[in-house]
């Protein structure tokens, strides 16, 4: 980040929005109660915490589910509880979504599915306090929660335009505030700054707010949204690779504070389902309430900055 977008930045600031934020926080979730019978919804990370929920949420409404997860024990646990539960088809794929070769894959395989994919909901992710890289030389927390989505999303625009109608739901965060200063473009794999968990998980999640920009842009018109959510501060399984002292901190601490995960599930039903939202796009919700993200979140300059950067570090930019 430059000094002058710093100055840019503070002068864009605005406490009411930070004090809407705090009142939001306490608001529940809009519920639809449509049902969506036989439609197809694709979430990643659906084998625990948020995911898990919104998994069963989609399904009791008579959804059929592609679920992207990691484990594939874990998988076919979800695809036997959901499947006897609800009657409803629960398939996966299996990917490590920190990888860019796999979320490719992934990517792929959506891109040759015959049937129209109704919600993609983009939810895996994890919170490091120690910076980590991938064997492909990402920061992880960057490449999961940021590059994975941008490759499936983009590999998908064609598909998804094709079918006049989808909805985007990226699983963002408040979080993307702790990136008050901006994003460091030139440094996204944390190289030559202080790793900070904190940190670097509000600027994964503020790199994937500026990504909505351009999609969203490039999605005008076509019945395709994209949007971005915060699904509250939520119990989950968050942070369990961390340290002893994190790990002690969260459960006895931060925890405590925590509701359950049913309020994301319904929000992100809502926001995939509801007619009330039909066509909203390029949003930012606190659960389902409309807010207004940080600055730096809504700077397209570099919206279009990083765009470009990322087809280059993704080799997308060579691909098309
Ligand atoms: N919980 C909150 O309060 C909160 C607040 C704001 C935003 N969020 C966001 O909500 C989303 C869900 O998080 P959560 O809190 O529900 O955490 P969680 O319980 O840890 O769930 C994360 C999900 O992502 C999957 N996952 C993790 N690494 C993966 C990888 N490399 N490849 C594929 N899948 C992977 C996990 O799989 P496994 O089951 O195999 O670990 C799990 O299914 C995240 O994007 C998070 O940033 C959460």
């Amino acid at each position: 980040m430059s000094a002058k977008k710093t100055i840019q930045y503070i002068r864009q600031y605005k406490w009411g929005n930070i004090f809407a934020m705090i009142r939001n926080n306490y608001r529940d979730a809009k519920i639809c109660t449509d049902n969506f019978n036989n439609k197809l919804v694709v979430i990643t990370g659906a084998t625990s915490g948020i995911g898990l929920v919104t998994a069963h949420k989609y399904a009791s409404m008579g959804a059929n589910l592609l679920c992207v997860n990691r484990s594939i024990e874990k998988s076919e646990k979800l695809k036997q509880d959901i499947e006897t539960t609800y009657g409803v088809v629960c398939n996966y794929i299996i990917a490590d979504l920190t990888s860019l070769e796999e979320s490719f894959k992934v990517a792929n395989e959506l891109n040759i599915l015959t049937k129209p994919i109704d919600v993609l909901i983009h939810n895996a992710g994890v919170f490091l306090t120690k910076r980590e890289i991938t064997p492909e030389g990402f920061e992880k927390v960057l490449a999961i929660h940021y590059l994975s989505s941008f490759v499936i999303n983009f590999t998908l625009m064609d598909k998804l335009k094709s079918q006049q109608k989808a909805r985007i739901i990226m699983v963002g965060s408040e979080g993307h505030r702790f990136a008050a200063w901006g994003l460091n473009i030139n440094d996204l794999n944390w190289e030559r700054h202080r790793y900070s968990g904190l940190v670097s998980y509000g600027s994964a999640k503020l790199a994937q707010l500026l990504s909505m920009l351009v999609f969203a842009d490039y999605f005008k018109n076509t019945g395709v949204t994209i949007n971005t959510m915060h699904p509250g501060a939520v119990k989950s399984e968050s942070g369990k690779t961390n340290g002893w002292l994190y790990k002690w901190y969260k459960k006895n601490v931060i925890d405590r504070t925590l509701k359950t995960a049913d309020c994301s599930a319904d929000a992100l039903y809502y926001l995939g389902v509801s007619p009330e939202i039909e066509g909203e796009s390029g949003n930012f919700y606190n659960l389902t309430t409309l807010e207004e993200p940080a600055p730096p979140a809504l700077d397209k300059d570099v919206a279009l900055e990083l765009w470009q950067k990322t087809l280059e570090m993704t080799g997308l930019s060579t691909k098309n």
